[in-house]
């Protein structure tokens, strides 16, 4: 599972929607036909309003939601029943809420999970564990349980629980929330450090200008807007018509400082 991708599968792009249409079992329909392609290597920032649809949307990319209408595609696999167990360990979903993954006695095995279910055993699952902790900082806290670590170390975790799989595309629904300004960075930092493709939603808009060059925006179950972050960000007519808004100071014509201020 360490293996690249064969070459003749890595020109594809990581992520393509098509035509994505969706609606719950009560009605309410949430997508109305998404288009969205994320090449390979790209990281791209998911924004919109409260109940966009964002959420939705990310939960079709690993079959969680079966599409109404339309496609999803991982490096040209198509997601639907016949591929779920290869199209969940390509895409790596970190849910807003890092209890809803981490469920296991200890760290390690909550890392390992993965791994193991796909068949690695022994030194080389330990191996794998070890650096998927070691690459969010986390390796001092293996054998502790989940539940006694803070907030922001369990999100470290469910993210290492992900990057054990060596997914294609890893998918962070709200990754900075509830986080202090320290684990922000520093989670910003881990984010910046990957060599994998990233879909992020947020609401975090300057953790979009810093961390994806491209943003789209979801609006009443379709992308209104597709470009790069900064230029997005400056469109104050577009950012007012899909409720979004820069917090107090922010400019996004200025040019990115990593670390304001000197921490
Ligand atoms: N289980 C459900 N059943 C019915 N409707 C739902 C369900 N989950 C979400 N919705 C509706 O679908 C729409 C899209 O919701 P979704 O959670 O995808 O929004 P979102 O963009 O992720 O919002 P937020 O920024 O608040 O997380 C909303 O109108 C929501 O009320
Ligand atoms: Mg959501």
């Amino acid at each position: 599972m360490t293996t690249p991708p064969p070459p003749s599968l890595s020109f594809l792009p990581s992520l393509e929607v098509r035509g994505l249409a969706y609606a719950y079992p009560d009605g309410h329909q949430a997508l109305f036909g998404v288009d969205l392609t994320v090449e390979r290597g790209e990281r791209v920032a998911l924004l919109g309003p409260n109940g966009a649809g964002k959420t939705t949307l990310v939960l079709h990319l690993n079959g969680i939601l079966t599409a109404g209408a339309g496609t999803v595609a991982v490096a040209g696999l198509p997601v639907g029943p016949a591929n779920l167990a290869e199209i969940r360990r390509r895409v790596g979903i970190v849910f807003q809420d890092p209890d809803d993954q981490l469920f296991m006695p200890t760290v390690r095995e909550d890392v390992a999970f993965g791994p193991a279910a796909a068949g690695l055993r022994g030194a080389e699952l330990d191996a794998v564990v070890r650096r998927a902790l070691e690459r969010v900082g986390m390796a001092a806290y293996a054998d502790r349980p989940p539940h006694h670590l803070s907030f922001g170390q369990r999100r470290r975790v469910a993210v290492a629980t992900v990057l054990a799989m060596e997914p294609e595309i890893l998918v962070l629904d709200e990754p900075s929330s509830n986080l202090d300004p320290a684990s922000r960075r520093e989670l910003a930092d881990v984010l910046r450090s990957l060599n994998v493709t990233v879909l992020m939603v947020t609401h975090d808009l300057p953790y979009a200008m810093e961390l994806c060059p491209r943003s789209v925006i979801l609006s009443e179950g379709v992308i209104a807007a597709d470009a790069p972050t900064g230029e997005l960000l400056a469109d104050e007519e577009l950012m007012r018509r899909h409720r979004l808004e820069l917090p107090f100071g922010f400019d996004p014509t200025a040019r990115p400082t990593r670390n304001p201020g000197g921490h």
